[in-house]
């Protein structure tokens, strides 16, 4: 039996221990768990952690009491870093959901913590592992661009209305887009390319679509123009958009903060450069809907390119100089494009001692520092160097 540790038993990680720890691994059971909700976390257990599972108060009282074989962190984003500093002083294996810092400050200390540590770290970066992207890699590892000289990808997000509904507007927690989604795209773009971000120069625009003026606490039930509004359940569920057809939080409020105050983007974009040479643009947009989905990359060299998209599960493989072409289909319907799947065999391998991480702390590290990058030159208009992992002297902003 594995027995596992949990720091913040919510919805995500409930799902990561239930659909995809225990597909692998049917004999895990959560023994140990900090969470200051114990109701809510109640209610989500599987009947079979409900006997085995004990809360504690503290990290280091939960790991001398349940003798956890492995830990899991799954609080939201602003305590990722804490917790994960505590729990590199215990060298047991550790699934870290992303982003893994929210602040500069945060991220150098998380580095510093695992610099002596010998604690191995899946960090929950699904899109890397992914079936589609490994594919990818694969291929321009094989050659299929030659050199990779260029990457653009792109991310319209068809559910992107959670980001100004529930906590996920909250901008003391999760400090923006870039560092709450981009964290999974421009890992996976670096993985592709091989390379390192050094550069970033990016820009965001707030507030032409969500966010504004609607009162504080406001609910569709509670709000006088659910006839009109586009967001109200029942025009969502009329016009067959995305985003729960349930009562929400309004999207239009002035709880999704101001630019002064610090808000979630409409939309950004990042143009990146890597330690190679290459560079690439990135691309997210939060009101896409319906079919306007896609997430996907297209890299390219001077021999080829290879392009694929989650949501159409397709790769394209175009050889410059033959008059040749490839498409190839993946399957269908696993979460994260089949990437939560690959992350929990990883994480039961590392466990067991059978595996390595595919997705290491330093993937983590190296994602948030070209993400902050990201949101700092948003909100200067200057181009920011990316501080580099092991960097002694890097970029400390
Ligand atoms: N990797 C991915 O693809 C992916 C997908 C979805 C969400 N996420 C990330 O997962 C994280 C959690 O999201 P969620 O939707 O599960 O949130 P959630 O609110 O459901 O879960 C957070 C949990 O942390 C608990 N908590 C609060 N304060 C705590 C404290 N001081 N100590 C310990 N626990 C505490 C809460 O009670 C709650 O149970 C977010 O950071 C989000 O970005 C990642």
């Amino acid at each position: 039996m594995i027995r596992l540790g949990v720091i913040g038993y919510g919805h995500r990680i409930h799902n990561v221990i239930d659909s995809c720890l225990r597909q692998v691994e049917p004999d895990l059971r959560v023994v140990g768990i900090v969470d200051p909700d114990q109701a809510g976390v109640r209610a989500r257990l599987a009947p079979c952690d409900q006997q085995d599972a004990r809360f504690y108060d503290s990290l280091d009282e939960l790991v001398r009491s349940a003798r956890p074989d492995a830990l899991a962190i799954g609080t939201r984003c602003n305590l990722h870093a804490p917790y994960a500093i505590e729990a590199a002083r215990y060298d047991l294996p550790l699934y870290l959901e992303k982003p893994v810092a929210i602040s500069m400050a945060q991220a150098i200390a998380l580095e510093e913590a695992f610099e002596g540590s010998r604690c191995p770290v899946v960090i929950s970066f699904p899109l890397r592992v992914s079936p589609l992207c490994e594919l990818a890699r694969r291929y321009i590892q094989e050659g299929a661009v030659g050199e990779p000289v260029h990457i653009a990808a792109l991310n319209y997000v068809p559910y992107g209305t959670v980001y100004w509904e529930k906590e996920y507007r909250n901008f003391e927690i999760t400090q923006g887009l870039f560092v709450q989604k981009a964290t999974h795209d421009l890992d996976y773009m670096s993985y592709l390319m091989g390379s390192p971000i050094v550069r970033v120069a990016a820009m965001a625009t707030w507030g032409h679509v969500f966010g504004g003026t609607k009162a504080a606490g406001l609910a569709c039930s509670a709000c006088d123009e659910q006839e009109t509004c586009l967001e109200s359940p029942r025009n969502r569920r009329r016009n067959a958009t995305s985003g729960t057809h349930l009562d929400h939080d309004c999207v239009f409020s002035v709880d999704a903060g101001s630019v002064e105050t610090g808000t979630n983007e409409d939309c950004s974009s990042a143009l990146v450069e890597y330690a190679s040479g290459a560079h690439g643009i990135y691309t997210q947009v939060f009101y896409a809907r319906r079919d306007a989905a896609t997430r996907g990359a297209t890299v390219s060299g001077y021999m080829g390119t290879v392009r694929f998209d989650w949501y159409t599960n397709e790769l394209h493989r175009v050889r410059h100089h033959a008059p040749y072409s490839a498409t190839e289909r993946a399957g269908e319907g696993a979460s994260h494009f089949g990437g939560d799947i690959e992350l929990a065999y990883d994480f039961i391998g590392l466990i067991r001692g059978t595996a390595t991480s595919r997705t290491p702390i330093e993937a983590g590290l190296r994602s948030i520092y070209a993400c902050l990058a990201a949101k700092e030159s948003a909100e200067t208009g200057r181009f920011v160097d990316v501080r580099q992992v092991g960097a002694v002297n890097g970029p400390r902003t």
